[in-house]
């Protein structure tokens, strides 16, 4: 069973998964643009969330290529006009990845949210064609350390722990035998007030259970989501590690 932390159903979801994809796109088209995406691939998106990305590949494969967008909630794709797009409502935990030899398989923000993601990651590479190419995104919680704030460091902590798995991604794709592998990180300095503030404060609202559950106080939350609302307060949170390769072809 899936064990994606982030309620679906609350009304903030689309809000977060749109200022997500304002941050988060232009380097991950720039990404796709230099693996060479283009007329015909057949593309899988897992987790597509709002959609933007299974957009843009459908854009960019055209007529004669396909894009298959996945989400455990296909609300937000459904009303994607594309006649090279199918939607499919699908966990990517418990049910097989469908076959067929995928061009490219790209999920981001994702897998690091779900305990299965080792065996999801496998399900992917087994869903390639030779020489296809798998491009993951996923945050990494180290550079919350750089904070100068330790009251920031302290709450952001229970979100962020586990978030050490992204770091491992190239080695992992070389443990499954890909080639021309290739990585990146990216962190950024932001203030409170600006759009990953707001992402991040959405967020947290979006998870006080887990902040409580933790030993937070309502006025620590309330302080917390202060400091990201305040243009005066900079600080890290987490970096974007992308890692892409291939299987033989
Ligand atoms: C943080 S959002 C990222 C959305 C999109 N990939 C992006 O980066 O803009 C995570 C997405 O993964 C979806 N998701 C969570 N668990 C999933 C699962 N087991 N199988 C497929 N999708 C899942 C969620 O519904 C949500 O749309």
């Amino acid at each position: 069973m899936s064990t994606y932390p982030i309620s679906n159903a609350d009304p903030d979801e689309e809000r977060r998964l749109t200022l997500l994809e304002s941050l988060s796109d232009p380097g991950t088209i720039q990404r796709l643009s230099n693996l060479g995406v283009g007329p015909g691939w057949r593309c899988l998106e897992v987790g597509a969330g709002h959609g933007s990305i299974a957009k843009w590949l459908c854009e960019k494969v055209g007529i004669t290529g396909s894009v298959v967008a996945t989400d455990i909630d296909t609300r937000f794709l459904d009303g994607i006009a594309a006649d090279n797009l199918q939607v499919l409502k699908h966990d990517v935990v418990d049910e097989p990845l469908p076959s067929g030899g995928f061009d490219l398989i790209h999920s981001r923000a994702v897998l690091t949210h779900l305990g299965a993601r080792d065996a999801v990651l496998d399900k992917m590479i087994r869903a390639l064609r030779p020489g296809g190419w798998l491009l993951l995104e996923e945050a990494d919680g180290f550079p919350l350390a750089a904070s100068g704030s330790e009251f920031f460091i302290k709450m952001m902590t229970p979100m962020v722990r586990e978030w050490t798995w992204a770091r491992k991604l190239p080695s992992l794709f070389a443990g499954h035998g890909l080639l021309d592998i290739g990585a990146d990180a990216r962190t950024r300095l932001f203030n409170g007030g600006s759009p990953p503030a707001e992402f991040w404060r959405q967020r947290v609202e979006g998870a006080r259970d887990l902040w409580l559950r933790a030993g937070a106080t309502e006025e620590s939350m309330n302080e917390l989501c202060r400091l990201l609302q305040d243009p005066s307060f900079w600080t890290f949170h987490s970096a974007d590690i992308s890692a892409w390769g291939r299987p033989p072809a």
